[in-house]
């Protein structure tokens, strides 16, 4: 019986020293209790007398090897923190990542500023689809098939009937059919025309606005294009409309603002006239207001549409359009 409890004891702290963690730790303590208990069993085929001597021995072994399990478990604890620690370590001398801060793109910028400057005005934003019906692009706003103002603009056909919008005056329409005056909404988008050069681009951006109410007049349109001319660019723009022709706008304009670059003088920019063409608008046609179901002879609207990107062009002197699209970091980091 002795013996069994020695070779017991040095097997199990033999073992007890290679243990590295709590499990391990844990599972030679199951180990040693099942053991013991087997010793214990044995007791009953010992004569009377030596019972207490021996359950005595038992007794002190069982004690002993506990608190060595106990001191075990410290040292074990401790190693396995040690180990958590340096897995865990940071290095802080170590150089960071250098994660760069995105920016707003200059479209994206010029698009949110106009949006500010008209919402300062009343003005509510409304999105139409990028693929229209030729009703709502051509046909409602007074362009029928066949209407040679259609060549104004080289349209991408889906379908017969179906289109990437080549204006956002679609929008117009698509409003005017759901709400009744009075309306002053302001629609944002992206435009598609087969059309590529330095200035143009088969994809660009438009900023269209309508408003129809009682009583609108084309100096309505004039006041209100100077206040964004004098928000947008300076104090001193001046605003300038000259005659033009739109189908769905009569009488329609051309809008210039003085030369932001020579303040009027003349320069390179401006091609020495000292205006800028910045937008197309004018007094939305009856023929217009009819195909919605408003009332021509109650109220009356004006509609302008302007290129975002012309304005980005014209706001950080940038010369040709592609570099909006190209997505070089030199480029649009410049706007940050
Ligand atoms: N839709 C016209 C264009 O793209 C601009 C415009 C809008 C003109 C509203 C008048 C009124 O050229």
């Amino acid at each position: 019986m002795k013996e069994k409890i020695e070779n017991l004891r040095s097997e199990i702290e033999l073992a007890m020293e290679k243990t590295a963690t709590g499990t391990e730790l844990y599972q030679l303590k199951l180990k040693f209790q099942a053991e013991l208990k087997t010793i214990m069993g044995g007791m009953k085929d010992l004569p009377k007398e030596e019972k207490p001597a021996f359950g005595k021995i038992v007794n002190e072994f069982k004690q002993a090897m506990e608190e060595k399990f106990e001191l075990r478990a410290i040292v074990v604890r401790e190693k396995e923190m040690q180990a958590k620690y340096e897995k865990e370590r940071i290095d802080i001398s170590m150089p960071g990542k250098n994660r760069k801060n995105g920016a707003l793109h200059p479209i994206t910028l010029v698009k949110n500023e106009l949006i500010d400057i008209f919402a300062g005005m009343g003005f509510k934003v409304f999105e139409g689809p990028e693929i229209e019906t030729d009703y709502y692009n051509f046909t409602a706003l007074n362009t029928p098939k066949d209407h040679p103002a259609r060549d104004m603009q080289d349209t991408f056909y889906l379908a017969e009937n179906l289109l990437l919008r080549t204006q956002t005056s679609a929008g117009q329409i698509r409003v005017m059919e759901k709400q009744s005056p009075p309306i002053k909404i302001l629609s944002p988008g992206r435009v598609f025309r087969s059309d590529d050069d330095a200035t143009h681009s088969p994809m660009f951006h438009q900023m269209e606005g309508l408003v129809v109410d009682k009583g609108i007049t084309l100096c309505d349109l004039q006041g209100m294009l100077a206040e964004f001319a004098r928000k947008m660019f300076s104090e001193t723009t001046k605003v300038r409309l000259r005659p033009s022709y739109f189908p769905f706008t009569e009488p329609s304009v051309e809008v210039d603002l003085s030369c932001s670059e020579c303040g009027g003088k003349g320069c390179r920019l401006c091609k020495g006239t000292g205006w800028i063409e910045v937008l197309g608008a004018g007094m939305v046609n009856r023929h217009v207001l009819e195909n919605c179901g408003v009332n021509p002879d109650e109220y009356t609207g004006f509609a302008f549409g302007m290129g975002v990107e012309r304005i980005a062009m014209l706001k950080y002197g940038i010369n040709n359009i592609k570099t909006l699209f190209e997505n070089d970091i030199r480029f649009i980091s410049q706007f940050e």
